[in-house]
């Protein structure tokens, strides 16, 4: 690990441009995944590399320096895996997650004159900039501007202007903010591994990306992800995301509640709950009885058995707590009308049985578990929910990369360290070239 120093250094060198990476940095485990993008909706994962999370809680750095190693070691990992396609170089930037605590979404619609000459490549950037009107400055960046239909006079439902002709254009847009203390260490963690950031992206959009299937996000749909500290929340509406969020509970609360309960250590009750938990009474226990290990006696000698139905008791109301919370946030967002009944649950904690029935009741929705979509490279051992956060930022930069605000809008943001990035070098080139 480096000593720390900001602003973020370059590399010698770095890998070829179709390569990306992504860095989750999540209250569980980081992970950093590398993949050749060959065309949009060509991904193969080359490396791959994670680590269980130090420095973070609840989906915020506590601990710089703690994180900066973790990151390190997965960055390492995955770079020793892909060595072959970076020809031993190493990454030089990364796409990272904002966890949905620390991103507001704010929808607007805005109106350009076009005074009767067809819409343009500017006329929409010139629209999609006035996202930055909502932007508190000091206290949040833009992190995504995410143009979700236009319109031109009163035609509405339009989903490309370009090139047609009216006097006015209007776009709904929905820009997503992070706040900018959790933007500046998530850079600084970046940086001190001399990464560059290519973009962020909020935690529960890109597990949307990865986990919904067919045309899910279209018909509108909503996304939890409960993760090891937090349970992210993503609303989809005709393909878009509208909303992002976030409550603080997520599995490593359940394991905490069981440790405490049962008396028993953190890790062996993360081992009972992934053995054994269930997510409401069911009547599958039978009266069963788990041998559970007493506090600091590493091999008891006397069994000390527990009815599985007491598991259940300690976990279900923590369940039940954080099903609520998501609802309560649905509601007070107001989005919940436009959320409809679709929903898919991923992320670490989602494997917990029972949960989908329990969300269900509380949510009044249709669940279904969701896990990445088949990416070429992704082992099986990756390919779980925990993973979802990880391969949204792939496909996020491999498809989305325009919702970028400087590359939506033509303006770059302030924080140190993306106006540094390839991706944005090249957005001011183009900029030059166009305006
Ligand atoms: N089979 C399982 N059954 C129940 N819970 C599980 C299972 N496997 C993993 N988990 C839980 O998933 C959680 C970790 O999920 P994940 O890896 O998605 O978290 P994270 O992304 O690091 O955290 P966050 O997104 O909250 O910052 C842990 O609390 C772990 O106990
Ligand atoms: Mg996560």
């Amino acid at each position: 690990m480096k000593d720390k120093k900001l602003p973020i250094q370059k590399k010698e060198s770095r890998a070829e441009s179709s390569i990306v990476a992504a860095l989750d940095i999540g209250s569980s485990k980081i992970c950093c995944f590398i993949a050749e993008v060959k065309n949009p909706g060509s991904i193969e994962v080359i490396g791959i590399g994670h680590q269980a999370a130090k420095g973070v809680k609840a989906g915020t750095i506590v601990d710089l320096r703690a994180a900066e190693t973790a990151v390190a070691h997965a960055v390492e990992a995955a770079e020793l895996m892909a060595r072959e396609k970076l020809q031993g170089r190493p990454i030089k930037s990364v796409f990272v997650n904002v966890p949905g605590m620390h991103t507001l979404p704010h929808p607007l619609s805005v109106d350009v004159k076009i005074s009767g000459h067809e819409v343009s490549e500017k006329d929409v950037k010139n629209a999609l900039s006035h996202s930055r009107s909502v932007v508190v400055p000091g206290k949040e960046e833009l992190i995504h501007i995410i143009p979700a239909g236009y319109s031109i006079d009163s035609t509405r439902g339009i989903r490309e202007p370009r090139g047609m002709i009216g006097q006015t254009l209007g776009v709904n847009i929905t820009a997503i903010t992070g706040l900018a203390p959790a933007l500046r260490h998530l850079s600084a963690v970046a940086g001190q591994n001399n990464l560059e950031i290519d973009g962020f992206c909020a935690t529960p959009y890109a597990s949307g990306l990865a986990a919904s299937v067919g045309d899910e996000l279209q018909l509108g749909c909503t996304v939890i992800d409960i993760g090891g500290g937090t349970t992210s929340i993503a609303v989809f509406f005709e393909g878009k995301v509208v909303y992002s969020a976030a409550v603080p509970v997520g599995g490593i609360h359940v394991t905490n509640d069981l440790a405490r309960g049962l008396i028993t250590s953190v890790a062996d009750a993360e081992r009972i709950k992934t053995l054994y938990g269930h997510a409401h009474a069911t009547g599958i226990d039978n009266g069963e009885m788990i041998d559970v290990p007493p506090m600091g006696e590493e091999e008891h000698e006397q069994p000390n058995y527990v009815p599985r139905s007491f598991i259940t008791s300690i976990i279900q109301p923590r369940i039940e707590e954080t099903f609520e919370l998501v609802r309560a946030k649905l509601v007070d967002s107001g989005i919940s009308q436009i959320a409809g009944r679709r929903c898919i649950l991923t992320g670490g904690a989602s494997q917990l049985p029972g949960l989908c029935d329990i969300g269900q009741l509380i949510l009044d929705k249709k669940i279904r578990l969701g896990k990445p979509r088949s990416i070429k490279g992704l082992a099986e051992a990756t390919g779980g929910p925990a993973f979802s956060t990880a391969v949204g930022l792939l496909v996020y930069a491999g498809e989305h990369a325009d919702e970028i605000p400087a590359v939506a809008s033509g303006r770059a943001f302030t924080l140190p360290g993306p106006l540094n990035s390839p991706m944005l070098q090249k957005v001011t080139h183009w900029l030059k070239e166009n305006w």
